[in-house]
């Protein structure tokens, strides 16, 4: 299922990262704070229980989050542009680390970093890619997810692409998307249109 988190200032802060002109300094600010945005989105429905503390005036009854069992999982390289936003928002959770190219001759995915936090099996997980183009990656990553026992799994983008969301929920369709806009389509090299261009490229300056 897919949330698209259409709020002004989700849509204003999206207005600058499409930008040509925008420098790697304020890609990376505007970025974490959409990441911002998407969890508290993505967080809506955590499961809270009640318990009573030591207030200013006596006991008070309040909520925590039940369990704060949550992994987020950065896809290398450019999901780490919005690991600082989505940390700011649920301080406390485990990283996951997942590293994914390409074969070039063979087209496969090929898994070269894996590093899951444990008890992955009880933990929701939220991965982060600011671009959820043709869903190959994603895919591969819910893949090992579910494969490690993960059965809780959302995915937090800047941009999504059409053909990559009906990919996912054609492969995936228990996973729930959640992004800051969908746009138009694909262009022959696997970009997103109107899109923001290479996500990895404007977050680490390497252009
Ligand atoms: N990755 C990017 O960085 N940009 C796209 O448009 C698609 C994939």
């Amino acid at each position: 299922m897919v949330h698209v988190v259409d709020h002004p200032l989700v849509r204003h802060k999206l207005g600058i990262l499409r930008r040509d002109d925008v420098s790697t300094k304020n890609f990376r600010e505007v970025a974490n704070e959409i990441a911002r945005l998407l969890t508290y989105e993505a967080t809506k429905d955590l499961e809270l229980e009640s318990l009573s503390v030591q207030g200013w005036a006596g006991p008070v009854d309040v909520e925590e989050i039940k369990g704060k069992k949550i992994t987020v999982v950065p896809i290398l390289r450019a999901g780490i542009g919005m690991l600082d936003g989505v940390l700011d928002m649920v301080p406390g959770v485990k990283v996951s680390v997942v590293g994914i190219f390409r074969n070039e001759e063979t087209l496969e995915p090929v898994r070269y970093y894996v590093k899951l936090a444990g008890n992955i099996e009880e933990r929701l997980a939220l991965i982060l890619d600011p671009m959820l183009a043709t869903g190959g990656t994603l895919s591969t990553t819910i893949d090992l997810l579910k494969e490690a026992g993960c059965t809780n799994i959302r995915g937090l983008f800047l941009v999504a692409a059409p053909e990559g969301i009906e990919r996912i929920e054609r492969e995936h369709p228990d996973v729930h998307i959640y992004t800051a806009a969908v746009d138009e389509r694909l262009n022959e090299n696997g970009y997103i249109l109107p899109g923001l261009g290479d996500a990895g490229d404007k977050i680490f300056g390497t252009k």
